[in-house]
């Protein structure tokens, strides 16, 4: 009897991870708690402490990634040679020296750059946050820094400091700023980490003996002095440091140090790409939107709008208003943020391309921004579409079929349906757990109401023939 009582729990047990796994397949973060050399602000803070500090990215939801450095200038292109990878690696995958690469910088005078420019695109897009390339992978610091001369201002006839005048103009215009910093991976700094594209776990692989050098010695005679001039020199700002590649080389001894700094500022957001097991505060999916959120975790999925993070002259594959439209909406679905990236050229120009779709999507956020801003996920779940009994994805797990006709966001008193296609009947509900008072659309000025049929537990909404908005029209249900 014994034998089988626990064989059974053991089963329940089995199935209950695996299910949740299934479920949850590839989106679940890993979030055992870690002993730290140094604790960090997410190991010692209450949950009332950590939702006081998120609060303002939990109601933001969008935000402006900027990719912009010295790699603008081969804008994909070395010396007649093309690469076919993400633009600013080209360093690396070309493999060109170091003093090759340092020599661009007495030709990079972006003085098309305007700061207010910028900062009102983010604006009329609708976006809340910005998150801008301090330094890259290439080492290049894109503001004033004394820890190391290789950067815009001493090593440029540009001589300014761009993140100073972002930091002006974002105060100006009520938008928050960020600093992405590539702690770990430098490729013109002695001893910095390297390594070839998506295979992050080798040791280093330096192509220039330029490279050589020890890493702890990186981390504290660069990387660690430009973190605190980042966090010193611009004000309230930044709001968020946005790691990005750990290595092995991230020990949590090392990477202990540099959260000893980052705890002086208690209420800086940081990602969970520091390395040295520390989780930091967000999910950062890339380039895609995980099936299902990161449920209990804050997440933002950060995308390109074409195929590049920094700017290609060829990469012209740009997605349309309505995809990027719509992964909004299913990010902010699900619980997450939605960092969009922009790659300005080698004169500071933000391509046409990527200012018009975010003028299209700042034109909708105007009209229908409160299903957005503030939100939390859905109180469905299956309109995003479910996984395959048979598919599996490229981790063999369970494919996640996403399907398309509508999403939903949640308020108080509000439940929000984003409807991408219009149904000829009546928009038919299931599982509808709260008593809805009214209906009606959202861009309808007139906010006329909308002819309802509730059971206990389906809603059917009499909606007019047509769609207010091709891309989406919201649907917004009052409740008590
Ligand atoms: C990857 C790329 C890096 C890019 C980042 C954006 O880590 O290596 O170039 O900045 O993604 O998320």
């Amino acid at each position: 009897m014994k034998l089988a009582a626990s064989l059974t729990l053991l089963a329940v047990a089995i199935f209950a991870t695996t299910s949740a796994n299934a479920q949850l397949a590839g989106s679940r973060p890993d979030t055992t708690p870690t002993t730290h050399p140094i604790p960090s602000i997410q190991d010692t803070e209450t949950p009332a402490q950590k939702d006081a500090r998120m609060a303002w990215f939990r109601e933001a939801r969008f935000g402006m990634f900027i990719h912009w450095g010295l790699y603008s200038i081969p804008a994909g292109e070395w010396h007649g040679k093309r690469t076919t990878h993400i633009g600013e690696w080209i360093m690396n995958d070309l493999s060109i020296p170091v003093a090759d690469y340092k020599a661009l910088a007495p030709k990079f005078n972006p003085t098309g750059f305007s700061a207010h420019d910028i900062v009102a695109l983010a604006k009329s897009a609708g976006m809340k946050y910005i998150v801008i390339t301090a330094k890259h992978h290439d080492g290049f610091a894109m503001f004033d820094s004394k820890a190391d001369s290789f950067n815009i201002v001493a090593a440029t006839p540009f001589h300014r400091d761009p993140l100073k005048e972002l930091a002006e103009e974002c105060r100006k215009q009520g938008v928050k700023l960020g600093f992405y910093y590539s702690q770990d991976q430098d490729w013109t700094a002695p001893g910095g980490a390297a390594y070839k594209t998506n295979d992050h776990q080798p040791p280093t692989f330096h192509w220039d003996k330029a490279q050589d050098g020890d890493y702890a010695t990186y981390l504290r005679t660069k990387a660690i002095p430009q973190l605190k001039e980042l966090l010193s020199n611009y004000g309230d700002y930044p709001v968020i440091i946005w790691f990005d590649t750990p290595t092995k080389d991230m020990t949590p001894e090392l990477a202990s140090e540099v959260v000893a700094l980052l705890n002086k500022y208690p209420k800086l957001i940081w990602n969970n790409r520091l390395g040295g097991t520390y989780k930091g505060d967000t999910e950062t999916p890339e380039q895609y939107i995980p099936a299902q959120g990161y449920p209990g975790r804050d997440w933002e999925s950060c995308m390109t709008m074409n195929d590049t993070w920094g700017y290609k002259s060829f990469d012209t594959n740009f997605k349309s208003t309505e995809t990027i439209l719509r992964n909004l909406i299913d990010i902010a679905s699900k619980g997450g943020n939605y960092l969009l990236n922009i790659g300005p050229d080698s004169h500071g120009i933000v391509p046409a391309p990527e200012v018009e779709r975010l003028q299209q999507v700042g034109t909708w956020l105007k009209v229908n921004g409160e299903a957005i801003y503030g939100t939390t996920s859905t109180s469905f779940g299956p309109e995003a579409g479910a996984f395959s009994p048979t598919e599996v994805d490229k981790n063999g797990k369970p494919k996640f079929v996403s399907t398309w006709n509508w999403r939903s966001t949640t308020k108080a008193n509000k439940i929000y349906l984003e409807v991408f296609n219009w149904p000829s009947a009546a928009f038919h509900l299931e599982k509808v757990t709260r008593k809805v008072t009214k209906a009606y659309l959202l861009a309808d000025p007139t906010h006329k109401s909308l002819k309802l049929t509730q059971t206990s537990s389906t809603l059917d909404i009499q909606l007019p023939s047509k769609a207010l908005d091709p891309i989406a029209t919201v649907v917004v249900l009052e409740t008590n």
